[in-house]
């Protein structure tokens, strides 16, 4: 399973970078504006510390504009991933992208339906919300399972990249599943590192150390 940071904070990205597990980043437009920095820079500042996937949003909501806004956005650099919104103006300009050779990230995604025609659109990845299903009411991971399947089923290259993932257990039930990717809140991340039995046993072990003969 490939992980990402789901982050637009570089800071927080050169640390986990540095742990030697991140495979690439998704942003989206709250993401961008928590950093107060211009959108530019931002991308500029995570290309130059992760080798991988970096997925930016368009913010049209127009196939037209959405695929000229694409096109700015692959142009950056051969690593940028150009997020578009799951609506039918999204999959109309998903197809064209895609076709041009754009690799496009379907965002929005809360059904398997959905991630199905995302797919049938040439997405290189449909991004599931698991955490807003979860938010109301309904099971994240069910979509998943199903969106797995019918990737499987089909034989089809689109990669399922679980979104809105709130605790370690959903990243871990997603890859039980099977998911291609799953990105990660950095908070999510560090709680993966760590476990109480691993500080203990290393607090045992420091301490015997002391006891033997040197
Ligand atoms: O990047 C999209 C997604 O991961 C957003 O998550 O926590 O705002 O539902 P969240």
């Amino acid at each position: 399973m490939q992980l990402f940071v789901d982050t637009a904070d570089i800071s927080e990205i050169r640390k986990l970078a540095e742990l030697g597990i991140v495979d690439g980043v998704t942003t989206n437009p709250s993401l961008v504006a928590k950093t107060g920095k211009k959108f530019r820079q931002v991308v500029d500042e995570i290309l130059a510390v992760v080798d991988g996937p970096i997925s930016t949003e368009v913010i049209s909501v127009k196939a037209e504009e959405m695929v000229k806004e694409g096109k700015e956005l692959a142009a950056i650099h051969p690593n940028i991933v150009v997020k578009v919104p799951m609506i039918a103006e999204g999959l109309k300009a998903c197809r064209i992208l895609s076709e041009e050779g754009v690799q496009v990230n379907m965002t929005l995604v809360f059904a398997a339906n959905q991630a199905l025609l995302c797919a049938k659109a040439g997405a290189a990845y449909v991004s599931p919300f698991i955490g807003r299903l979860d938010d109301i009411h309904h099971t994240g991971m069910e979509v998943i399972e199903d969106i797995v399947a019918i990737f499987d089923n089909y034989d089809f290259d689109t990669e399922c990249l679980v979104a809105s993932i709130r605790n370690p257990l959903h990243v871990q039930e997603a890859a039980v599943l099977g998911a291609h990717v799953a990105t990660c809140p950095p908070s999510v991340l560090w709680q993966m590192v760590k476990h109480p039995l691993t500080d203990l046993g290393l607090e045992r072990f420091l301490k015997d150390w002391e006891s033997v003969p040197r």
